[in-house]
């Protein structure tokens, strides 16, 4: 691979393919976000398995490997599918504490082509407010790119668990 400055969101469309295997692609994606965004702490993925989320991958500390739908800012954005932009993690009823440092958290919604969740991009800050309206705008769009190179694989794999 070739040296790459980190930009922008577009550069995703670059760094991941649909022929990749979907811990691959999420692998270097919560790489590549993690070189882009100052101020973070932990940025990474859950994926949504029958009817909870699990942990995928990321860069940061070891966090808590499954979570509720509906529990903590990751399963309150899957059951509402939107975006969360808590300035104050500890205002939020629920918020499940992985880094005792991270104090405001951004977590778009991952969906399938028809529009349904299959997980969520979740990324911390020990700063207070760190994410504006513009880093979630572009942190949906960075969720889109990711979506379309792993739905199809996520979705055969749920056929298959469905099967067995
Ligand atoms: N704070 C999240 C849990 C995941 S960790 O931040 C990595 C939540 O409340 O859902």
């Amino acid at each position: 691979m070739q040296a790459v400055e980190y930009e922008n969101v577009e550069q995703l469309n670059n760094l991941l393919s649909p022929e990749d295997d979907f811990v691959t692609s999420l692998s270097n994606a919560s790489a590549f976000l993690n070189e882009l965004l100052s101020d973070i702490n932990w940025v990474g993925f859950y994926l949504l398995r029958n009817g909870e989320l699990i942990l995928g991958p990321f860069q940061g500390k070891p966090a808590c490997t499954r979570i509720l739908i509906g529990s903590g800012v990751c399963g309150t954005a899957v059951a509402q599918n939107k975006t969360q932009r808590v300035e104050d993690v500890h205002a939020f009823p629920g918020h499940i504490a992985c880094d005792s440092a991270s104090n405001s958290e951004l977590v778009v919604v991952l969906r399938a082509q028809n529009g349904a969740p299959i997980g969520v991009l979740d990324i911390d800050s020990p700063l207070y407010a760190r994410f504006s309206e513009r880093d979630a705008a572009n942190m949906e769009r960075a969720a889109e790119i990711i979506s379309r190179a792993i739905s199809a694989q996520l979705g055969e794999l749920d056929k298959e668990e469905s099967n067995a």
